[in-house]
């Protein structure tokens, strides 16, 4: 089947700033995509390329197979779904859905109709009359959607379109975008830099750093098996071992990613230390153990220590406390050397 969206050694520069540098990409029809990483990794960048918003430096993006060195914004059958919704606040909020057919010529009562049966989609019937100030942010999101979708796009794209909600609105959201999308069959481009979001609703997960690809996976891909150091910690922040200490651990002499909660407290265990922090978390207490063999992370996320997720109802060794650590031969997940 022809991938809806195709990246061959894409690069956008800005000047001396790569925001893409090179990046194949693969995208098939029919799934949730979600591209994670930092600030200023080129996500949005990547998503104006699909638009066509942005044009690369070099490279080819095809949609659908076609190049789409020359086509415009408008010829690519792609729709964007903005971070801060854009919605027109002096129409309503069926105007706002409907404009995309008023810009296509469709008369009065059949976009009004259509409109209506995308609310309707979106969960918002008998919202249509009102102003997008007399809705919450989780409805404007909803009409930011439905604005959207009216233009029946193969493929849409969404640019944190969350990240205006709290946190219970935004799970809601996830469920009902992901639903959404299997029920459509619409290809659906996500940008998040929320690793739980991606990792819960995509099919597919290319992790970004500084305009390159670090890796592409399944959610369980590039959480259980991160290619590289920076992937294991930004994906969940894991323990990432020096090479001398996977060695010290019991592993070979190479960089590995050790889970928090792959770890256990088991008297006899293979690494002994002193618990030197302890942060409840709810579902479980993640405490800071000072070995020997101290790890060294990029990030410094584990102050020099192994991170060891406590799951709740265990018993908790308080701060001072001498313990011995120990997991399963195959938690120990060995990593190559950044690309
Ligand atoms: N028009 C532009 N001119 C110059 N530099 C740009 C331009 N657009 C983006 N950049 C730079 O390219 C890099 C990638 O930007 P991009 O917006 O793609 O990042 P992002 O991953 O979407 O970040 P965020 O999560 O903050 O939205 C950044 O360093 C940014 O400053
Ligand atoms: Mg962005």
């Amino acid at each position: 089947m022809t991938p809806a969206v195709e990246f061959q050694s894409v690069s956008r520069h800005f000047g001396a700033v790569k925001a893409v540098d090179r990046v194949d990409l693969t995208i098939a029809e029919g799934s949730f995509f979600a591209m994670l990483g930092p600030s200023g990794s080129g996500k949005t960048t990547c998503l104006r390329l699909i638009s066509g918003f942005e044009m690369p430096t070099s490279g080819a993006v095809r949609i659908f197979g076609e190049d789409m060195g020359t086509v415009p914004p408008n010829r690519r059958h792609v729709n964007t779904v903005f971070q801060d919704y854009a919605l027109f606040p002096h129409m309503s909020v069926r105007e706002n859905v409907a404009y995309g057919l008023m810009v296509k010529g469709v008369d009065r009562r059949s976009r009004e109709a259509r409109a209506e049966e995308m609310l309707a989609l979106v969960k918002l019937d008998g919202f249509g009359g009102r102003r997008p100030a007399q809705l919450s942010g989780g409805q404007r999101q909803r009409v930011a959607l439905a604005r959207a979708l009216v233009n029946e796009p193969r493929v849409l794209l969404l640019d944190e379109p969350l990240g205006a909600l709290d946190l219970k609105l935004r799970e809601a959201m996830q469920d009902e975008l992901k639903s959404l999308q299997q029920r459509l069959g619409i290809t659906f481009v996500f940008v998040t830099h929320d690793q739980g979001e991606a990792l819960s609703m995509a099919d597919r997960v290319a992790v970004f750093n500084e305009g390159r690809v670090a890796q592409v996976g399944t959610p369980e891909d590039i959480y259980e098996r991160p290619a590289t150091r920076f992937v294991a910690d930004f994906v969940g922040s894991s323990n990432v071992l020096a090479p001398a200490v996977t060695e010290a651990f019991g592993g070979p002499r190479a960089w590995a990613s050790l889970r928090p909660e792959a770890i256990r407290l088991a008297p006899g265990g293979r690494v002994r230390g002193t618990v030197t922090g302890a942060r409840y978390l709810g579902a479980g207490t993640r405490l800071e153990v000072r070995t020997g063999a101290l790890p060294r992370t990029p990030s410094d996320h584990h102050d020099g220590g192994i991170a060891v997720l406590v799951p709740a109802g265990a018993a908790v060794p308080g701060v001072g406390a001498e313990v011995a650590l120990d997991w399963d031969a195959g938690a120990l997940h060995l990593m190559g050397e950044e690309p």
